[in-house]
């Protein structure tokens, strides 16, 4: 893949991997995004996955036609884009690592060692010139990890973003960009919004022509789009109006009040519906489509004396990732000493801006006339706004 005349791109697609961070289903596999800027001097800007150190070595020996890199630019110590470091340092006995001391400090962590007398330790707005092209480090503290910098390229207006706008999915599947770059964003960045935002903030001031992530395509057209998109997500607000109906059901009875819910809600006119059962489904999917949509309909059984597994979990990554500025319901079902309402919402007082519908479901055991009516006022209240 040619960026252009003097920016290749070098990365490496994954289809190998099982979980993502050890935790992230990929089904489309991964990419890990490296590049190389051809000037007077040659920059490679990040490595790759350890398994892949080989093939990106070879993708970058293609592209150097027997000169040799001067920089290797390390904007980010994750593994999943540093674990080249130590092979490109012995392969390349000239080069020299341009990092932030936070960077070096984990490099000494990682590898035992922090390239003493080969690195050019830089910070914020400091710059570079590879003879045509000049690039601007803009230090962006986690997004994700607190080492990371961003690229700026001014000549050709690059930005190389590290992990900021990437996505999951390899790069030779097509697949659309929003559904994996927000399971992405809020998967892995979504805890840090304020520094997202930060981060839009200094990028406000540049001229943006291409974005050069870390993982996902490179993207040169619409950029106002993707860039509305992480506004959106870093601010918390709401990207799209609808309910998500989360639910665990043990023996279908809370399933068929959610689904029930679900035709309501469609019948009245919500313009969108998701529901999700939190067991059997992606849980990184639904905590994605709780931040997507402006109301969350939660709905869960007790057991033992508190909320079924599955949905704690859920709620223990909706808080741990600041969900916030939404509408929440609640839907319990217990046969006997039902506590799941409650503590479901003892635990979401702990975010911000959240508001409880007045109207909650309680069944007992099965839904009957009276959890019926409930179900009715909720969905009523659901769609209030919708009816105007
Ligand atoms: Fe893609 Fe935070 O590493």
């Amino acid at each position: 893949m040619e960026i252009s005349n003097s920016v290749k791109y070098l990365g490496v697609n994954d289809h190998n991997i099982d979980l993502f961070e050890g935790q992230y289903i990929v089904e489309n596999g991964m990419a890990y995004n490296s590049y190389v800027i051809l000037d007077d001097k040659i920059a490679v800007l990040d490595t790759v996955d350890a398994d892949f150190t080989q093939e990106w070595l070879q993708n970058l020996q293609k592209q150097l036609d027997s000169r040799k890199p001067d920089y290797l630019i390390v904007q980010h110590m994750e593994p999943d884009h540093s674990a080249g470091i130590v092979d490109f340092m012995e392969m390349y006995k000239d080069a020299v690592i341009v990092a932030s001391a936070s960077a070096f400090n984990m490099m000494k962590q990682f590898f035992g060692k922090d390239f003493a007398d080969r690195r050019m330790l830089i910070k914020d707005s400091d710059t570079l010139s590879l003879g045509e092209h000049l690039l601007t480090f803009v230090s962006a503290p986690m997004v994700h990890w607190p080492e990371v910098m961003v690229t700026y390229e001014s000549t050709e207006n690059i930005l190389f973003s590290a992990d900021a706008f990437g996505k999951f999915g390899a790069l030779d599947v097509e697949e659309d960009w929003a559904c994996e770059a927000r399971r992405y964003y809020i998967g892995i960045v979504g805890k840090y919004g304020m520094q997202v935002q930060n981060l839009l903030k200094k990028a406000s001031a540049l001229t943006i022509k291409t974005i050069c992530p870390l993982h996902g395509p490179v993207l040169n057209k619409d950029l106002d789009y993707y860039i509305n998109l992480y506004q959106i997500w870093s601010s918390y607000r709401v990207e799209t109006e609808g309910v998500f109906i989360a639910y665990t059901s043990v023996y279908g009875h809370t399933k068929e009040a959610a689904e029930l819910l679900a035709k309501r809600l469609n019948e009245l006119g919500c313009p969108k519906v998701a529901i999700a059962d939190l067991a059997r489904e992606d849980m990184a999917e639904c905590v994605e489509d709780a931040f997507r949509y402006g109301k969350l309909v939660l709905a869960t059984t007790t057991y033992n004396a508190d909320i079924f597994p599955f949905m704690k979990e859920f709620l223990h990554h909706l808080m741990e990732h600041n969900y916030q500025n939404r509408t929440v319901a609640f839907i319990e079902n217990g046969s006997w000493a039902p506590v799941a309402a409650k503590n479901m919402k003892a635990l979401l007082e702990t975010c911000k801006n959240l508001t409880f519908t007045q109207n909650e479901v309680h069944i007992k055991s099965a839904l009957n006339e009276e959890s019926m009516a409930q179900l009715e006022e909720l969905a009523c209240e659901l769609c209030v706004e919708y009816h105007s």
